[in-house]
């Protein structure tokens, strides 16, 4: 689908006001468009040609019946958070915002589980699930702004997906309308459930391209009372992802185990960050647990199998002050990359745990041959890897997507994946036959016809 004819996008405004007289937010002035045209991918700027920012279940299904009917492309958008520019509309056409159904419909301490609009910050769903004694895991590392209902999309991730797991695994039941403008409840209000297909796990992560949640049943979780942390340090990569599965097979299981390398730890050199001389590589470890001692205790032995593993020694955190002061490593990161070279790529790779060294070393020798430097981080636990490219000149691109197609490629022949938690978007159409077959592809292709047969949500991403 190209971008949409003016008279179609008049019409289908013209219809959506007249369908809600009072409560239309439709705008098409260009300086409230223009922020609708970014995300957090570095893709670029593709400014909607309207803007309806839904206020109800009913707008939104109107929205997308009429966007279907007049073939109009429409692009759901959440906080523009996003990695791989799965909201961008790049087909122009209407960007439709969840932004302002931001509101709390449950909160059920008894059934362990909530009921959002998908405008709900995440970290909101954290803060009340918090006040029960409760848990919502899930954090992408930005649940300060990003929300709910974009999480759904990308089926987000984070650090503590290493004990904890994804968005998926958290979402019980959603209000969804189809791109039809069909509205339907799947899913559950229980824990568990296996009457028929399962829809929910196939809308979540459907990366805007299936149809738009408009409520969203989150399960929650006991909340661990107490946790620790670490900053664990290694001469080198290989020491530390050896490291990471001992502990593992020991049978421990931190939250968290991200791994930063020695680019990124050259990056953040000089910033008055507690990273020992010497060190090549570090994890940032963090066990929680019922109570102090367990926690501690779980993370000692962490410890002990690092430095059994190699490890220059560790820094436990003994309060919340140190503890933060440990983290703003892994927060640094990215800034201090990006401030290195101006620009950067971060992709969201992930390998086979034992294939991490391996990978990280393949990366930088490619990206040595490429004149580019190359640093790595990330959820190492998982074996996913943030591996950013760095860049200075904007004419430098035709190299950049050249060595990014080389650690696609290198990728799937460690046997991993290309996207971990990002999505595919538009960042990563183009390698997606790389991982998945042919015949995988028509099937999702044939699927998303069925779904959207105007193939008006969402155009231009995936493979569209
Ligand atoms: C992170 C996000 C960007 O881990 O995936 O920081
Ligand atoms: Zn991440």
């Amino acid at each position: 689908m190209t971008a949409a004819d003016p008279g179609h996008l008049d019409a289908l405004l013209r219809a959506f006001r007249a369908a809600f007289p009072d409560d239309a937010d439709v705008t098409t002035d260009p300086a409230a468009l223009e922020p609708y045209g970014r995300d957090e991918s570095d893709m670029g700027v593709f400014p909607p040609q309207a803007l309806i920012r839904a206020v109800s279940t009913a707008q939104v299904s109107k929205a997308l019946a009429l966007s279907a009917a007049l073939r109009v492309p429409v692009t759901p958008v959440g906080a523009r958070s996003g990695k791989s520019g799965g909201s961008l509309p790049v087909h122009g056409g209407v960007s439709l915002s969840l932004e302002r159904m931001n509101r709390v419909l449950e909160v059920n301490a008894a059934d362990l589980l909530v009921v959002v609009q998908p405008g709900v910050v995440t970290a909101q769903v954290d803060a009340l699930a918090a006040a029960h004694g409760l848990f919502y895991p899930p954090d992408p590392n930005s649940a300060g702004y990003c929300t709910i209902g974009g999480n759904v999309a990308e089926n987000a991730g984070g650090p503590r997906a290493l004990k904890y797991g994804v968005t998926r695994d958290y979402v019980l039941g959603l209000e969804w309308v189809l791109p039809t403008g069909e509205v339907l409840r799947v899913g559950r209000r229980t824990s568990k459930g296996v009457a028929g297909y399962d829809l929910v796990s196939l809308f979540v992560g459907s990366e805007g391209t299936l149809g738009v949640a408009t409520e969203v049943t989150l399960k929650l979780i006991p909340r661990p009372r107490a946790v620790r942390t670490a900053l664990v340090p290694f001469r080198d990569v290989a020491q530390a992802a050896e490291a990471i599965t001992a502990v593992l097979t020991f049978g421990l299981w931190p939250r968290t185990l991200e791994l930063l390398d020695d680019v990124a730890l050259e990056a953040i050199a000089g910033r008055g960050l507690p990273v020992p001389a010497g060190a090549g590589a570090v994890v940032i470890a963090e066990a929680d647990g019922a109570h102090d001692d367990a926690a501690l205790a779980e993370l000692l032995a962490l410890v002990e199998r690092c430095a059994a593993a190699g490890s220059l020694e560790a820094v436990v955190a003994q309060d919340e002050a140190q503890r933060d002061r440990l983290w703003s490593v892994r927060r640094e990161v990215s800034p201090a990359l990006r401030a290195l070279a101006g620009r950067k790529v971060s992709e969201d790779v992930v390998v086979p745990r034992s294939k991490v060294p391996q990978a990280i070393a393949r990366f930088k020798a490619a990206g040595a041959r490429a004149g580019l430097l190359v640093a790595t981080y990330g959820h190492a636990g998982d074996g996913n890897l943030h591996t950013n490219v760095l860049y200075h000149d904007p004419r430098d691109w035709p190299r950049v997507e050249a060595l990014l197609a080389e650690l696609m490629a290198i990728t799937v022949e460690l046997q991993g994946t290309i996207t971990g938690e990002h999505g595919v978007g538009l960042a990563k159409k183009k390698y997606l036959s790389l991982e998945q077959s042919p015949g995988v592809m028509d099937l999702q292709r044939r699927l998303k016809v069925f779904f959207d047969p105007s193939v008006a949500l969402n155009p231009g991403k995936l493979w569209g």
